[in-house]
Formats: structure tokens, sequence, C-alpha cells
């Protein structure tokens, strides 16, 4: 059951904030898109927001080697907006919703330059704090925890071997059980991308010291979604709203 905003406790000026950071192909986004679901709250996947900012510039043709010294007041006109609609965050480019275009690999093998850049951390910033100003809020991505919503009521932080991970995301691209040498090339993609995230000076990746882990190798994605549910039932706080 949702928690309403009647129910939730005096002392709370804002409903649940819950967190999911970790490495690409976790399984961040879908478990934070059904634990949102489950609880008819709205989920946040950060990283389509550094895809969006990632495919602007392309599309704009701003040359890359100049992304880095960008300034925030650089990217507004890049016309991008970013709306809250009922469980969804959807970003629209010049009026159109972004989708798929999002996760093609021109965008996926620059998205974590882009992320690195101060100015779109900058801008972000505010963008996503503003939507989860009232709390009923999954929030997935890399600096969820620690920069964001350092004030979070849950954070979970989410592992899974490096194979599983390439394994899985080439499932997610192609339908089909992928070979070992798919497996392989996905992989070392994937690791650029991690050690990419983790070593920026900017809000890198890194688990929040408050963090629940959850390491989803071996486990299945119901068995990582009811953890999750378990735990935030488990917030004294919380007890009874849910
Ligand atoms: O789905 P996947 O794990 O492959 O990546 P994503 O969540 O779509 O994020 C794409 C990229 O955005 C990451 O590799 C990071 O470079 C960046 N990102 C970030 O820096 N901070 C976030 N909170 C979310 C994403």
């Amino acid at each position: 059951m949702a928690i309403k905003a009647s129910n939730v406790p005096a002392a709370l000026t804002r409903g649940p904030l819950i967190t999911l950071d970790g490495p690409a192909g976790s399984g961040k986004s879908s478990t934070a898109q059904e634990v949102a679901r489950r609880l008819g709250f709205r989920h946040l996947d950060s990283g389509a927001l550094y895809r969006a900012l990632t495919f602007a510039l392309l599309e704009e043709g701003v040359a890359e080697h100049t992304w880095g010294a960008l300034e925030p007041f650089e990217l507004d006109p890049l016309g991008l907006r970013v709306e809250a609609e009922d469980a969804a965050v959807n970003i629209y480019r010049n009026g159109v919703l972004l989708t798929s275009e999002l996760r093609g690999p021109g965008v996926t093998e620059r998205v974590a330059m882009v992320a690195g850049v101060p100015a779109v951390r900058e801008w972000l910033l505010e963008v996503q704090r503003s939507l989860g100003a009232e709390g009923n809020l999954v929030a997935d991505g890399r600096d969820m925890g620690t920069v964001v919503f350092p004030k979070a009521d849950l954070k979970v932080f989410l592992i899974a071997g490096l194979e599983e991970r390439a394994r899985r995301r080439l499932i997610q691209d192609f339908a089909r059980e992928p070979t070992m040498e798919d497996i392989k090339e996905m992989a070392e993609r994937i690791e650029q991308r991690d050690q990419a995230d983790q070593t920026r000076d900017h809000s890198p990746l890194k688990r929040p010291e408050d963090a629940v882990d959850l390491d989803t190798t071996a486990i299945t994605f119901d068995d990582q979604v009811s953890f999750i549910l378990r735990r935030i039932k488990d917030l004294t706080r919380l007890q009874g709203e849910i």
C-alpha cells in the first residue's frame, strides 16, 4: 500500500526517500522501478538524466573537446525538460519524450565522460533534489545516497560480479543468452565505465557509509526486490505506514 501524505508522521516534512547506488549493470534501475511501483512511489533513474545531457550535446553538435569546460548556463539551451509525471520522471528534448535514444551506443560510450563534467553535475543537482523534495521517491544512480540525498531514509548499495553484470546487460539489450566472447567484451566496457565513475573528482561512485549492501550475483530479481521492501518495512519510523 502506498504511503499517503496524510499518513506520514508529523515530524516528517516529506515522504520517504530511498536510494539505490551501484556500478553499471548491477540492476539498480529495474529494481528501483519495481520497488517504487510496489510502494506507489515515484522512480528517478538519475542515469537517464546524464544520458539525456550526453544525447543533447551530441545532437547539438557541441565539440567533445569543449565539454569539460562547459558552464552550467551553457546547458540551458540544450532544450531539455525534466517532468515528474505520475510514477515516472520523464525527460523531453524540444518537447519530444526521450526513450530508447538514451541507451544507444554513442550515448553509452560517452556518458561517463559527461558525468565527470562539473557543470553537468551542478546543473543536475537542483533538478534531482527538487524531484525528491516531497519524498515518496526511489532514486537510483551513483551518488544518490552520498551527494544528492544524503539524508535518505534507506540507502542500498547494489553490487554483482562483473561477468554476471555483463551477461544481464547483453540479455537486456538483445533478449538472448550471450556467448562467452560477447560477455568478455561487454565486461571490458562496463569495467572501463566503472573505473571512470569511481575515479572522477566530482561525486564519484562510492558506497554511502550508512548503506545496506546487496549483492545480486546469485539471487533472483524478485528476491532483491523483496529484500529492499523488507528493509523499508523495518524502518522504525515508517512502521504501520506501508
Ligand atoms: O544503466 P547503467 O548502470 O549502465 O548506467 P546508468 O544508470 O544509465 O548511468 C549512466 C552513466 O551516468 C554512469 O555510467 C555514470 O557515468 C553516470 N551517472 C552518474 O555519474 N551519476 C548518477 N547518479 C547516475 C549516473
